[in-house]
């Protein structure tokens, strides 16, 4: 039978883009929709070519029965957060028990809580001078970034990255890894 996402996005939406672009020609996935929480998004534009539903939702409408009643009919096999901002309502989370999956920049459990998105987390990653960083990808609970960890991989970083080097070799991990984790979760 068909499997069915929905993403949520709330930036760029480049990780969607990459999903889209890889499941959207399989007979066996459907991307049911995009949601978004920032009206703004260049998700939007993004995923425009390929004819997905979008919708933008506001915070009262997310905070609401309304936004439970609305994925439950939808009725996806899994949730995928690509660069989503908002933290997941508990109702969500318990009605869909290990069917909702983020992608984090960073080898959690390091770089990962409140706070910790985008150039923030790869500026603590130069600061700490770690050798390496990495993409984290994981279920979600009820606690930013402490769902149990899915895959994750690694990148090198030398001594002349800067910030926006590594966030340039992370999102080449995000891009080629994200989309063949979740056309694995669905066929398992
Ligand atoms: C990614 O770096 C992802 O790890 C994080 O948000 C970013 C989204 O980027 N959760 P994009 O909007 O997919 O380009």
């Amino acid at each position: 039978m068909q499997k069915k996402i929905v993403i949520l996005a709330s930036g760029g939406g480049s990780n969607a883009e990459k999903i889209i672009d890889r499941l959207h020609s399989s007979s066996e996935i459907d991307v049911l929709s995009v949601i978004s929480n920032n009206r703004q998004a260049g998700v939007f534009d993004r995923v425009k070519p390929y004819g997905v539903p979008c919708l933008w939702i506001d915070k009262k409408f997310y905070q609401s029965d309304q936004f439970l009643f609305l994925i439950s009919n939808l009725n996806p096999d899994l949730i995928v957060l690509a660069g989503f901002l908002w933290k997941i309502p508990k109702a969500l989370v318990q009605n869909f028990p290990q069917k909702i999956i983020n992608i984090h920049p960073s080898l959690l459990p390091k770089y990962g809580g409140k706070g910790m998105y985008g150039a923030n987390v790869h500026q603590a990653v130069k600061e700490s001078g770690d050798d390496f960083t990495g993409i984290t990808i994981h279920y979600v609970n009820e606690f930013y970034d402490q769902g149990a960890i899915i895959f994750q991989n690694q990148v090198k970083i030398n001594a002349t990255d800067n910030v926006s080097t590594i966030a340039q070799k992370v999102q080449q991990l995000e891009h080629k890894y994200f989309p063949e984790v979740i056309e694995k979760i669905l066929k398992n």
